[in-house]
């Protein structure tokens, strides 16, 4: 019989920490909608007692998330086990995520505490927690640096005391796949009931070895896999779940003996809804989910991948649902092959309603682009995803120059009242930026701005990503549309309206 292997995907806890990544509750609920369609075994939806808003978002998954099991996270302590306990009280599936770091410098230096009384704190809070949710993970967070016998006295506690997952976290991203390997067979070899639960590990990029570490990890004997979309995480990330996927997958021949929940269809529309919710996006060289993860730039590649793609292509794009039909509809093409392209890119889930909202969308920016191309479609249904309902929307704007300077001449609702304000700028966006300022009396602070295409037409969709701060907090904003300007606009507003709703 083939082993499963379990993806944990913790996008919404550790890929949230990534610096600058600040998603509301429904854009959280959105990205775990996703990640139950791609078949995750596990979300990680939050660390429940670190803000109101963490609770709230882990409430919220726990709620509405049926297949797939929600999981907060928790320190050792009783005060954060119940608020983890709370936030999951309607989860079908809930699971408590407990840590606490083992490894000698967390020891002395953070936790001031000796090997005895991490024992003793393990014996006595997972145990609680036990008694709060069956379901308990238990971490050594920086156990790849800890000791090897005191971790087996570490797991072989957190195990009598009723864990059901051990995970080992190279929480600094420090080992290699030889030393991983290592220490996973040591584990397996020497702690107690290990037999009984799951073996887990959660790897950090920091020297680009995270997939490395976790395919080691499963030859040794892991049993589920710690993993964010894209990568996303803490400092240089955390494994990316579609690499470690799309390796199992491809490489059948050395991984013959596992099977995952995982449906890859779903892989690309995770990707992309991430980047977008996130507004980190991918580099283009990214493996599996890159801009030019599939694009053949050599005459010699392109003349071998038309006589035969797999001279050049592993995988298909088609297993990512990222479709290698890239021109697809026109402004002529019904409805009917609007759904059957959704279908193609695996979203054949959406509603009626969704779709017939979708397809007037499409029709609008057919009208703007000569080709509407499968990266346009999967932008359509994620860029919807980014849209807040806030205080300020965009009604018109128009650009002229005056004295040599772009002025902007922008009318906006603010609370449903229209109001507009002109002004001046180094550039057009600069100057549609300050007419906002005028018209709410308000400014922030531009910490970065980003605009990428979505294809690569100068009829392009772009994308257009903001940080903005006021008073210590940043916030991100996007915003998409064929013309560059009105992206800018859109992503500044989406930014501002997240601030207001703070
Ligand atoms: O990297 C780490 O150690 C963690 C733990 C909390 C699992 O994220
Ligand atoms: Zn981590």
């Amino acid at each position: 019989m083939k082993k499963q292997i379990k993806f944990f995907d913790t996008s919404l806890r550790d890929g949230e920490q990534t610096p600058r990544v600040n998603l509301n509750s429904e854009e959280k609920l959105k990205i775990a909608r996703q990640l139950e369609k791609l078949g995750v075994d596990v979300i990680e939806a939050g660390f429940a007692i670190s803000s109101p808003g963490d609770f709230a978002a882990v409430k919220l998954i726990a709620d509405n998330i049926k297949k797939s099991t929600v999981c907060s996270l928790a320190r050792l302590v009783k005060k954060d086990i119940d608020a983890s306990a709370e936030a999951l009280e309607n989860a079908a599936k809930p699971r408590i995520h407990v840590f606490i770091a083992t490894s000698p410098i967390h020891r002395e230096y953070k936790l001031k505490m000796s090997k005895e009384e991490i024992l003793q704190s393990i014996r006595e809070n997972v145990a609680y927690a036990k008694s709060r949710i069956d379901d308990i993970e238990f971490s050594a967070e920086d156990a790849s640096r800890t000791e090897k016998e005191f971790l087996v006295e570490v797991y072989s506690e957190a195990i009598a005391a009723g864990a059901t997952t051990i995970n080992y976290p190279d929480t600094v991203g420090y080992r290699t796949p030889d030393e991983m390997y290592e220490a996973i067979k040591y584990l397996q070899e020497h702690v107690k009931g290990i037999e009984k639960v799951d073996l887990s590990v959660h790897c950090h990029d920091d020297l680009g070895l995270s997939v490395a570490n976790s395919l080691a990890a499963i030859r040794a004997g892991a049993s589920q896999i710690e993993c964010t979309i894209n990568g996303i995480g803490e400092r240089a990330g955390n494994t990316a779940l579609e690499e470690v996927v799309m390796i199992l997958k491809t490489r059948k021949d050395l991984f013959p003996d596992y099977t995952v929940n995982i449906d890859t269809k779903q892989i690309y529309s995770a990707s992309r809804l991430v980047s977008l919710l996130t507004g980190i996006t991918p580099q283009p060289n990214k493996a599996v989910i890159g801009a030019n993860a599939f694009s053949h730039e050599s005459g010699v590649h392109q003349h071998g991948v038309l006589a035969n793609p797999e001279t050049y292509e592993i995988m298909k794009p088609e297993d990512i649902g990222r479709s290698s039909n890239t021109l697809v509809l026109g402004k002529l093409s019904g409805k009917h092959a609007f759904k059957d392209k959704l279908k193609d890119l695996g979203m054949d889930y959406l509603k009626e309603e969704k779709v017939t909202q979708l397809f007037e969308e499409f029709k609008k920016l057919a009208d703007k682009k000569k080709y509407v191309l499968d990266e346009d479609i999967l932008a359509l249904a994620t860029g919807e995803a980014a849209k807040v309902d806030g205080r300020v929307s965009l009604v018109h704007f128009e650009i002229s120059r005056s004295e040599g300077k772009p002025k902007a001449t922008l009318t906006i609702k603010v609370d449903g009242v229209e109001k507009t304000s002109i002004a001046s700028g180094d550039g057009p966006i600069d100057a549609s930026y300050n007419a906002i300022h005028k018209v709410l009396g308000d400014k922030f602070v531009l910490e970065e701005f980003r605009l990428d295409p979505i294809t690569g037409y100068s009829d392009a969709q772009a994308q257009a990503v903001v940080v903005i701060t006021q008073a210590d907090a940043s916030f991100v904003g996007r915003g998409q549309s064929t013309d560059v300007v009105e992206a800018s606009i859109k992503a500044y507003i989406n930014g501002i309206n997240r601030l207001y709703a703070r």
